[in-house]
């Protein structure tokens, strides 16, 4: 063998050598990264927050996804575009889970239009009637994105923006904290708006969500989740069972703006005060598209955390309850979905595919001196707790 041969074969031996210590390295590393994931499976019955890319904006910047895990085995996903719930995992009364809220697995749905699945709605929740209010004498137009009138913030609401997103862990609780400054004028609103809303899950099975905000001029706030619930995971919300804790509701004109009157539910078909399946009555509801479509008044009038809201869903025995400081309920049973649009699993959204409770102060309250006020001060602070606690029955 001439000399540039064996030379060769040493060379192949070491590199062969140094490949099986590399293997053994991997294998260790491999080794203890299976124990991390023991570790992490003993951690995932600990409550957790994992962080991902779920897209990318046009400019560039970056959307995550938050997963959120608790003792319990419940998954609450997140994206900070439009501090979006787009997963929540619940299990039945046998403990199968189900995701049990409409939505999208890709970025690209949420950036078109869509009727405000899962999101984080602000400045104002709901219609501001021609988009005009007046606040200490000066008048104010907003953006006009429902007919004549202004709903969920405008063209541009909180839904449509991303917003600054940071994980919390601690004991018994996974959390995203997002945060977002709206400018003076955005959308017509005066004032700059410095918003902040956690999302988080307890290892009760809750899904709590707290707001705050404040202002450096007079401005009116009223924010709410928009998240589209279907306990049974797929099909209609008819047969769903549904209590709402509230003697009166808000009529409404042909274009959903509250007329200003406060009536009994009693002897009509919005009265829920003992739990009715929502399909019960919900064809003796006149207008074009039909269905319920809400204010109620809550018998609490807000300020401290009281049942408002539970739904059951009798095959799965999935039960949601929700608590809420807000004074009011938009009880909504997705009249608007017609086919159209189709999400997760690939499932089209029809007509009462999915049912939204969604907590805040009545619509048109910046224009009903009546109504709870929604004008936030600076050296004022909006406050607001609702939390979805989940069981089964
Ligand atoms: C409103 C509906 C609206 C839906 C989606 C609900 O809060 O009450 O009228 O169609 O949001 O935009």
């Amino acid at each position: 063998m001439n000399i540039k041969r064996q030379i060769k074969l040493l060379v192949m031996k070491i590199q062969i050598t140094s490949l099986i210590i590399m293997g053994l390295l991997l294998a260790a590393n491999t080794e203890s990264a299976s124990d991390n994931t023991k570790s992490t499976k003993t951690k995932i019955t600990e409550t957790s927050v994992s962080k991902s890319i779920f897209g990318q904006m046009p400019d560039g910047r970056q959307v995550y996804q938050y997963t959120l895990v608790n003792t319990n085995g419940m998954i609450v996903k997140l994206i900070n575009y439009g501090a979006t719930v787009t997963e929540l995992h619940v299990p039945d009364k046998k403990g199968n889970f189900a995701d049990v809220v409409l939505g999208f697995d890709n970025l690209e749905q949420y950036l078109g239009q869509h009727p405000y699945f899962g999101a984080t709605v602000g400045r104002v929740a709901n219609r501001i009637a021609k988009g005009k209010f007046t606040l200490d004498g000066k008048t104010y137009t907003l953006a006009t994105n429902d007919g004549p009138n202004h709903l969920h913030g405008g063209i541009k609401g909180f839904n449509r923006v991303l917003w600054d997103s940071e994980p919390i862990v601690g004991p018994g609780l996974a959390a995203v904290k997002f945060t977002y400054l709206s400018p003076d004028g955005e959308e017509g609103y005066p004032g700059n708006l410095s918003v902040t809303v956690v999302y988080m899950l307890t290892d009760q099975n809750e899904l709590k969500i707290e707001y705050f905000a404040t202002t450096d001029k007079p401005t009116i706030v009223n924010l709410t989740h928009h998240g589209y619930f279907n306990l049974a995971g797929k099909g209609d919300i008819l047969g769903h069972e549904i209590m709402i804790a509230a003697d009166n509701y808000t009529p409404v004109d042909e274009t959903l703006i509250p007329t200003g009157e406060i009536k009994p539910v009693k002897n009509t078909p919005m009265d829920f005060t003992k739990p009715m399946t929502i399909g019960s009555r919900i064809d003796q509801l006149k207008g074009n598209p039909g269905g319920y479509d809400h204010n109620y008044v809550l018998n609490s009038g807000g300020k401290n955390l009281t049942l408002a809201v539970r739904v059951k869903e009798p095959k799965s025995g999935r039960v949601m309850e929700l608590y809420t400081t807000e004074p009011g309920i938009q009880f909504y049973t997705g009249n608007f979905l017609d086919g159209s649009i189709k999400g997760k699993y690939n499932t089209v959204y029809k007509k009462h595919a999915g049912f939204c409770v969604e907590a805040d102060h009545f619509p048109d309250s910046a224009n009903k001196t009546n109504f709870p006020s929604i004008v936030l001060r600076p050296g004022q602070t909006y406050h607001q707790l609702t939390v979805h606690k989940f069981l089964t029955e």
